[in-house]
């Protein structure tokens, strides 16, 4: 995954250990099951002397094994209603034992039918009993093509990328979608099947019946081998990992090239996790990338330093990674929606920040990513903060008139027009900031829009002094100029200063100068 452009400072394995953190939550798991489940395999795979590649196989398998998830998640909404818990319990049952299934099954169908009346709610079953089997099947099959496509974006290898399509095989030649048999199904998946069971197993029914269970499914869902050597030693094998964090331990173990990515293959691997989160809706499908890239352009048209601006694209990309946190049935509900479901959605910033908050390159786009809904009167969420960074008042806007402009399942689509008026309204209200929201609107092509600044959080007044100082006029010729005292000029100069980090007129001419602000119409 190397390219020509210049490192980004962000290692792969920052990247997929931040995505198996999300897929964790779209799976309905608790947060580190896939890096528990990675120093599990890993250290399986080590006792039963896989090779480099077939360790190096283990490692992006564990994290990325459920990355396809989101595919065709609005399917099983229509059946099953809340796809986190179905995925929960799926886990845990083995899905070639028909009374297992059935009772798995019929309980989703019914939690998803409880409001319809009892004749409809009986329908729905019946009805839902004769499609699960084949939906479950086209999800299963989904799921192993999106993840091939992303993990082929993410530059992993040829063997992760077959194996991802392995993740629902079994022992006994039962699983999906090929029916593998045994040695036909790679070690690697394998070793990463069981070694996610042993975690969703013990937290699921604590250790003894965990061992009962994996004895029992010995030949049938795993490799024999695989088992054995895991009871026989299982103490070893699971020492400290409910103890600490797993992320610093999984990023130790990182195979080979560990150097950061280029910013060109940071782009990527950020365009991979944009596409991943918008899946889940057919309703926000390329709502990320239309965000980064209307963010971007008013960035740069706001005056903000290259880097700044690169950071507010990347962010555009990762804004809603949280959202696959949230079931696709509230997502996806037609009607209003009740408090606590508003109180989940509201959840969907702060998971988006936690996924990408232990990698310290990653965790700056994630403070963004967190301010995106917040608003000016701390009306937003899910901090209620007023005090927002430049970046994130553009990102803010950027995401509200790509909201406005798609439809969503309570409302049509706004024309674009509808949107920059809506737009407009917020930034009279002091909810999204008016230089952002101009900014945004001549970015989407929208007359009218007056080419506005927003540097480094400074005023439009701050502005006009800092355009004079680097004219080189002084406090009063500046006081004279905008009609307001020396005094006046002065205390908007050590505003600016503070908010620029500069100290003197020499370094705010500078500071000018690089943000283009002497070619500004006076
Ligand atoms: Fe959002």
């Amino acid at each position: 995954m190397s390219g020509s452009s210049p490192p980004s400072g962000v290692r792969r394995g920052e990247i997929v250990a931040a995505l198996s953190m999300a897929t964790d939550l779209a799976m309905g798991q608790p947060v580190e099951f896939a890096l528990k489940s990675c120093l599990l395999g890993m250290r399986l795979g080590e006792a039963l002397r896989f090779s480099g590649e077939e360790l190096s196989e283990i490692y992006f398998q564990a994290l990325l094994r459920y990355i396809g998830c989101n595919a065709e998640t609005y399917s099983i909404v229509a059946l099953f209603g809340d796809e986190l818990s179905l995925r929960r319990d799926f886990a845990l049952v083995d899905m070639a034992k028909a009374s297992e299934m059935a009772a798995m099954v019929l309980r989703h169908l019914r939690s998803a039918s409880a409001e319809a009346g009892a004749l409809d709610a009986i329908f729905a079953i019946a009805k839902g009993f004769l499609v699960a089997q084949k939906a479950s099947a086209d999800n299963i099959a989904a799921h192993c093509e999106v993840a091939d496509r992303l993990a082929e974006r993410l530059a992993l290898g040829p063997g992760v990328r077959r194996n991802l399509g392995q993740i629902y095989e079994r022992w006994d030649g039962r699983g999906l979608p090929n029916r593998l048999k045994g040695e036909a199904i790679a070690p690697a998946v394998r070793v990463v099947v069981f070694a996610q069971d042993v975690v969703v197993l013990g937290a699921a029914h604590g250790a003894a019946r965990c061992a009962e269970l994996l004895g029992a499914r010995r030949g049938r869902i795993y490799d024999p081998r695989i088992v054995d050597r895991f009871l026989g030693e299982q103490d070893r094998f699971l020492a400290g990992l409910d103890e600490a964090s797993s992320w610093d331990a999984v990023l130790a173990l990182e195979p080979a090239r560990r150097e950061p990515l280029s910013e060109e293959a940071f782009d990527e691997a950020c365009l991979a996790m944009a596409d991943f989160a918008d899946l889940k809706s057919p309703h926000t499908v390329g709502h990320s990338r239309r965000v980064s890239q209307l963010a971007a352009d008013a960035a740069r048209r706001c005056g903000l330093s290259a880097s700044d601006a690169a950071d507010v694209r990347r962010a555009g990309l990762l804004h809603d990674i949280g959202r696959v946190g949230v079931s696709g049935r509230i997502w996806l509900k037609p009607g209003p929606l009740t408090d606590s479901e508003r109180e989940q959605v509201r959840l969907h910033t702060y998971y988006g920040e936690r996924a990408l908050s232990r990698s310290p390159a990653l965790a700056r786009l994630g403070s963004i990513v967190a301010q995106h809904h917040e608003r000016l009167d701390g009306s937003g969420y899910h901090r209620g903060a007023r005090l927002l960074s430049p970046q994130a008042r553009i990102l803010a806007a950027a995401d509200a008139y790509c909201g406005k402009i798609e439809s969503r399942p309570h409302r049509a689509a706004l024309s674009a027009e509808g949107a920059a008026d809506a737009l407009r309204r917020e930034a009279r209200a002091g909810r999204l900031d008016g230089d952002a929201v101009a900014a945004v609107l001549a970015a989407a092509g929208h007359r009218g829009a007056a080419r506005r600044t927003l540097i480094g959080g400074l005023t439009e007044r701050e502005i006009d002094v800092l355009r004079a100082v680097a004219r080189g006029l002084s406090m009063k010729e500046i006081g004279r100029q905008l009609g307001i005292s020396p005094k006046t000029v002065d205390n908007h100069l050590q505003n600016l200063y503070g908010k620029i980090g500069v100290k003197t007129r020499g370094g705010a001419t500078l500071f000018a100068i690089e943000h283009g602000l002497t070619d500004l119409d006076p």
